[in-house]
């Protein structure tokens, strides 16, 4: 078996005086989709933020291609090649989608065959190239926002919830990007309680709860078992339906 892209091993943060990572314990293969899964509150948004150094652990190990990643700040995290698109989207919103994203872009202006590209996954973001990204609806702020984490090739890219409240009908686009994505060789670690998207980009799971793993696996195999659902998820998959 050839090594994990990232790995978590007994992670534990803490916020305030709050434990809220109990030890987490993760793998995520290199060039898939792996899926964390679990209700509100489980600590899914925790568990990328200490990835990203955006929050630190207080013990425990991460390990991004072989490197101990566990205490160096954010942006030496990012420089290795990890993007991060947060539940809220993060982007400037009396800035133009074209501010954006050349903001996002790191080593310079963007390519325009990278443009080109996006431009392809996500059509707007052509549209509305001079408009304020506040003027958008919510999925092209979603698609803004995901376009800004790919800007520029990564190994790695972290999602929450990118289809929160969105129609079914963007949904199905960021699905679509998603799996563009994956074809592309970038490994993505996604937050998503949308099972039926989760289950159809997901080759790997994990479910959380009250700040452990409390189970993972291969997609395939909790997709096809309900028994396994109700159990992992009832709960979470309740809320969201
Ligand atoms: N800044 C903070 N200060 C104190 N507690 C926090 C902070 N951020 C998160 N928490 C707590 O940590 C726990 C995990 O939160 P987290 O945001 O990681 O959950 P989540 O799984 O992403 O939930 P959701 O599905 O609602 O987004 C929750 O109990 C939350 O209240
Ligand atoms: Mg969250």
């Amino acid at each position: 078996m050839p090594e994990p892209l990232l790995t978590l091993d007994g992670v534990h943060t803490h916020i305030d005086q709050y434990h809220i990572l109990q030890g987490v314990t993760l793998e995520v293969p290199a060039g898939g989709v792996s899926v964390l899964l679990g209700r509100n509150g489980a600590g899914k948004t925790t568990t990328l933020r200490t990835i990203m150094g955006l929050w630190h652990a207080s013990s425990g190990t991460i390990r991004f291609d072989g490197r101990d990643i566990t205490a160096l700040a954010t942006p030496d995290i990012a420089r290795l090649g990890i993007a991060y698109v947060p539940e809220n989207m993060g982007i400037f919103s009396d800035l133009t989608v074209r501010e954006n994203l050349v903001l996002a872009a790191t080593s310079g202006p963007p390519a325009s065959d990278r443009l080109d590209w996006l431009f392809g996954l996500f059509p707007p973001l052509k549209t509305f190239w001079d408009s304020a990204a506040g003027t958008l609806s919510g999925g092209q702020k979603q698609m803004l926002s995901i376009a800004r984490a790919i800007i520029e090739p990564r190994r790695l890219v972290l999602v929450d919830e990118p289809t929160k409240g969105l129609a079914p009908a963007i949904i199905v686009s960021v699905r679509k990007a998603l799996q563009e994505l994956k074809e592309t060789d970038t490994t993505i670690l996604l937050v998503e309680q949308n099972f039926q998207l989760a289950s159809r980009v997901g080759d790997t799971v994990s479910v959380m709860d009250d700040g452990r793993i409390v189970h993972s696996g291969a997609m395939a195999e909790l997709a096809g078992d309900r028994d396994m659902q109700e159990r992992l998820m009832g709960l979470s998959l309740e809320a969201h339906q």
